[in-house]
């Protein structure tokens, strides 16, 4: 059975968009996975099908309304989990990409205008997730970019079997830099250990590097992945390893 995305939006033209390209575009005319768009206009009550109103308490911009967007969650909640992306929500992480290309699929909601009235997102306990600290004038963007994270992750879907295994984030570090041919270009040589062929001290040197850019660049990921190695004497397991660091 397919994993089932549905995306309640006002823009539902936006989608299937770039994921109708390359792995995710493959895997979807493969009905590895299937996208549905649904158009929150179309759950409106009135002539004008109006989706919005004024917030209580005053203030710029408008709010979409609960009853609407109700409407528009019941035409497709069936037990999937229920997401509204927004900036207030926590941040997106790759175990959560995991955990949704491991259910049946999900339903996502968009906002637009200053947001979406937060009685309907307690009402049906949606998770909030952000994609980051910036704020985008939609969920659209955000939708894609949970799609695109979770698709990859279906089985069969990624060409190489493994490669999901070592990229950034499979564990809590960064990934090691990628070098292909020609081995020397601008005058600048490919580190010499990946042309040795020897196949432990590239392992070993790809683990020095993916700790090194860690460390450097995502402290926070950083502290989290010596506390979780952190062995009885306080020195890490990486330390063990790679003595050197
Ligand atoms: C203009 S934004 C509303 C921003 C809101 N007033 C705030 O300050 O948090 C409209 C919609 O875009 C989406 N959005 C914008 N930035 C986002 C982000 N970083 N992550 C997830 N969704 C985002 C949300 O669905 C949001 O309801």
């Amino acid at each position: 059975m397919s994993w089932r995305a549905s995306v309640l939006t006002l823009f539902p033209e936006m989608f299937p968009g770039p994921l109708g390209l390359s792995l995710a575009g493959k895997a979807l005319a493969a009905r590895v996975w299937s996208l549905e768009a649904v158009n929150i206009r179309n759950f409106a009550g009135d002539r004008h099908r109006t989706v919005d109103d004024t917030p209580f308490g005053g203030g710029p911009g408008m709010v979409m309304r609960p009853d609407v967007v109700d409407a528009a969650l019941a035409s497709v909640a069936d037990g999937r989990p229920m997401v509204f992306l927004t900036p207030r929500g926590r941040p997106l992480r790759q175990h959560d990409a995991r955990r949704f290309a491991e259910g049946t699929g999900v339903v996502v909601l968009c906002g637009r205008y200053e947001g979406v009235d937060q009685r309907v997102i307690e009402a049906h306990r949606m998770e909030e997730i952000s994609i980051g600290d910036y704020v985008l004038s939609g969920g659209e963007l955000p939708a894609l970019v949970l799609f695109d994270a979770v698709v990859r992750l279906l089985p069969g879907v990624m060409g190489a079997a493994d490669s999901a295994v070592e990229e950034s984030f499979a564990e809590p570090l960064l990934e090691y830099p990628h070098y292909t041919r020609p081995a020397e270009w601008q005058e600048r040589r490919v580190p010499d250990v990946l042309l040795s062929g020897h196949h432990g001290a590239v392992a070993a040197w790809r683990r020095a590097e993916a700790e090194r850019i860690t460390r450097e660049r995502r402290p926070d990921l950083w502290d989290a992945y010596t506390s979780a190695t952190s062995s009885s004497d306080g020195r890490t397991k990486n330390d063990e390893h790679h003595p050197a660091l």
